[in-house]
């Protein structure tokens, strides 16, 4: 067994799952710079792994324990020693003990609640000590963790965390808990610092993201929808996306921002995961068929040109050939900008995973080809309806052609074009031409090297 390196100069955070994962990932940096660590350069060993897990389906649980088999193949030293290996984020939530039983290799467990005490541990486990802390603490982490310092265009910020909704199938609320609003004053902060270091768009993550609830400055209660009206005010924030909405927690108030808020992007991702109801009863889901269209008619009655995704499950348990069809016909009636579709994967602990009639896994491999094959007819559809519209492009970043630049839509399409342009630029661009999964686009003359309005 390698000896593991007692005090890491160099470190790589490596994130999975979704964007809270990724948010979470780059806070940790932030810590681990703060401690004085350097990120390790490309290619090059880190003295410290944090592998930051996602546990919402099997297969992305599984590969925590093949990174670390590699790792602990690949990285052996010549001098004996080997990388701190933690384990963070939602695997380590769930499976730490099994974690720690499984893997002599990973000296820290650290969950997504717990990783502001890093350093703590980092010292710990420099002694020779094995560390774990899954605690979800009452002092919130944002409040330890140190000031945003980086960001490129486009930036995201975590404004709620945990579910109290418990959908059968799913295991957020066991790895990230209930759920939790963070205070007013902090997000208007974080995000004028992002602001600051050159973000232009700004996404507000949350599991549950539109039951954020905080008391504004004055101390009135607000929702998300007056979170965006404020941050709306921010100078030199061009943009403001959210995500994952709830359809149960779509208020009236953020409706009407969408038609109200110029800088709130045209795009919602409403997650139904299923188009018939006997299942979305089955899942716990709180919504019908019925009375998600019904909202997706007001989305629409506020903002005609709102771009729609979601996410669909297919072959959970006791989901029948009518029942799969009528997902597809629910699909093709919505007309989705774009959509993640996954195969139900049972997991440890929830209610689904003893439920009766399991699907087989050749059934859900053809669900889901075809779900899949409806899901791209209309991304397909939609990026052809953009064709000849004129749109503001926010430059992420440089296109894999020389002097191409890759670029989004209002919709969250992604543009690529060529031209006189800067990251973090919006430019006016007409859309020439689309795939499935982009657009082409031309600089419209006047924009050319200019931010352009909003
Ligand atoms: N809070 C968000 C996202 C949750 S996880 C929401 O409710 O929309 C992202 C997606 O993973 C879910 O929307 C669901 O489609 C999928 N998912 C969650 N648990 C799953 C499971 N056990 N098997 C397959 N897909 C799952
Ligand atoms: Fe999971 Fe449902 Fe909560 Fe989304 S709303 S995180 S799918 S329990
Ligand atoms: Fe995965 Fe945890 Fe996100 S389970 S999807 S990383 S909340």
């Amino acid at each position: 067994m390698p000896i593991p390196l007692p005090s890491p100069r160099t470190y790589r955070v490596k994130s999975f799952g979704c964007q809270m994962n990724a948010y979470d990932g780059e806070r940790m940096t932030e810590l681990l710079d703060a401690q004085g660590l350097s990120p390790a350069p490309e290619g090059d060993e880190a003295d410290l792994v944090v592998l930051n897990t996602c546990h919402i389906r099997e297969r992305a649980a599984e590969k925590v324990y093949s990174d670390i088999g590699r790792i602990v193949k690949d990285w052996g030293r010549q001098d004996g020693s080997a990388p701190l290996i933690a384990v963070a984020g939602c695997v380590a939530q769930a499976e730490g003990d099994e974690i720690m039983a499984r893997a002599p290799a990973v000296r820290m467990v650290v969950g997504p609640q717990a990783y502001h005490r890093l350093p703590e541990m980092l010292a710990r486990a420099a002694k020779g000590e094995r560390v774990t802390d899954t605690d979800m603490p009452a002092i919130p982490k944002f409040d330890t963790l140190p000031q945003r310092r980086r960001t490129g265009a486009t930036a995201f910020l975590t404004v709620q965390e945990g579910c109290d909704k418990f959908c059968t199938y799913c295991v957020v609320p066991y790895t990230r808990g209930a759920e939790v609003s963070r205070p007013y004053a902090a997000l208007m902060e974080e995000a004028r610092r992002l602001v600051g270091s050159g973000a232009r768009e700004i996404t507000l993550l949350g599991q549950n993201v539109n039951a954020w609830a905080g008391d504004n400055d004055a101390g009135n209660p607000i929702g998300l929808d007056g979170l965006i009206r404020d941050l709306a005010k921010l100078p030199d924030l061009a943009r403001i996306r959210y995500t994952t909405s709830h359809p149960t927690d779509m208020t009236d108030g953020l409706i009407a921002a969408h038609g109200e808020v110029e800088m709130l992007m045209p795009f919602l991702h409403l997650p139904v995961q299923s188009g018939s109801d006997r299942i979305l009863a089955a899942m716990n889901r709180s919504h019908t068929v019925d009375s998600y269209l019904k909202l997706l008619d007001r989305v629409r009655a506020a903002r005609p040109d709102i771009a729609l995704s979601g996410d669909f499950i297919v072959g959970f348990p006791g989901e029948s050939d009518e029942d799969f069809a009528a997902t597809v016909a629910l699909i093709d009636a919505v007309g989705y900008a774009q959509a993640f579709s996954f195969k139900y994967s049972p997991r440890p602990g929830t209610p689904a995973a003893t439920m009766p009639d399991q699907i087989a896994p050749e059934v859900m491999d053809e669900r889901l080809q075809r779900l899949q094959a409806a899901v791209n007819r209309g991304q397909y559809a939609f990026n052809q309806a953009s064709l000849g519209r004129r749109c503001q492009v926010l430059v992420e970043r440089h296109g894999k052609l020389p002097g191409q630049w890759l670029g989004k839509s209002p919709w969250l399409q992604s543009v690529h074009f060529f031209g006189e342009v800067a990251i973090g630029d919006l430019v006016t661009v007409d859309l020439t031409e689309a795939g499935a999964n982009s657009l082409k686009g031309v600089l419209a003359p006047s924009a050319q090297g200019g931010p352009g309005p909003a």
